[in-house]
């Protein structure tokens, strides 16, 4: 049988298995999907054996995304953009190529919820790994202003300046920033410690979209904090987790795979409904 995994440190609480195992039977596709957490030092071994021992594909995840970057024979060129590998497939001519299907994924969550993109005013918070995937799919949506706030600013402002050939990106600081936004995404990892990136609440209005990447069995930090603030729609990135997965698992398998019944499966494993 066709074999994938995902690498990550820690990765036993992994959704993916749940997710691919689901999209397999839904497209009736033989295959299974496991796990492996090596270290960082043995990380580029466990690829290099999963591969030779007959392996298809694998996703990766926190904190080998970059490591992979450097580990595969080919990038395609939305993972050469993020600098950052999530999503690995041998190909038929025994090649390597690195993939990445996050930004896609949460573009395709985006869309989902009935969010607009173009020629909207999106403020993108963070400038890590996250940020960097996700600038390029947001681009080609063709917002009329993108805006990347960082609390180490010089970082935002590398980003901005990286990405402005593909549209109207800029850097600003947290108190720099003026409204009306229509989307506010915090790809900030802040919620994982239940801290709040230091926005002003005044930012905040009723016709706002928050999205939030981090996701958890309750609200993360910033959904509360917007939602106390008079948010209407908020999002967490669980909905980006299950898109980012039918992206890679279109990749493996040329076919894409439905995702509402997936997540909707998702949330109830998680306890979310
Ligand atoms: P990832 O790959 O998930 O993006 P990362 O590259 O470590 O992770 O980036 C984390 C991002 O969250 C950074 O933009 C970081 O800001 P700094 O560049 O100033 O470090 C941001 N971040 C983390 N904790 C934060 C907090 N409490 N408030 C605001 N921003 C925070």
């Amino acid at each position: 049988m066709d074999r994938y995994l995902v690498f990550g440190h820690p990765v036993r609480h992994s959704k993916s298995p749940f997710i691919h195992t689901l999209f397999a039977r839904q497209t009736q596709q033989e295959l299974e999907y496991g796990l492996a957490e090596p270290s960082v030092d043995e990380f580029a071994q466990a690829l290099r054996t999963f591969f030779d021992q007959g392996g298809k594909g694998c996703n990766v995840t926190v904190p080998f995304k970059e490591q992979a970057f450097t580990l595969v024979d080919r990038l395609s060129p939305r993972a050469k953009r993020a600098g950052a590998v999530n999503t690995i497939k041998l190909t038929d001519d025994g090649v390597l190529l690195g993939d990445n299907t996050d930004g896609a994924g949460l573009v395709a969550d985006l869309k989902s919820h009935g969010v607009t993109l173009a020629d909207n005013r999106i403020l993108l918070l963070g400038a890590g790994g996250a940020a960097r995937g996700a600038l390029a799919p947001l681009l080609a949506e063709l917002p009329s202003e993108l805006v990347i706030a960082n609390r180490t600013h010089t970082k935002a402002q590398q980003l901005a300046a990286e990405f402005h050939d593909l549209g109207p990106v800029t850097a600003q600081t947290y108190e720099q920033l003026a409204g009306p936004f229509d989307l506010v995404i915090n790809s900030t990892s802040a919620s994982l410690q239940g801290e709040l990136p230091p926005l002003a609440p005044a930012l905040i209005h009723t016709d706002i979209a928050i999205y939030d990447m981090m996701y958890g069995a309750s609200d993360t930090a910033f959904i509360s904090w917007a939602k106390q603030h008079g948010a209407r729609q908020t999002m967490d990135g669980l909905g980006m987790l299950v898109e980012q997965a039918a992206e890679a698992f279109t990749v493996w398998r040329g076919i894409r795979p439905g995702t509402k019944q997936v997540l909707r499966e998702l949330k109830r494993n998680l306890g979310v409904i």
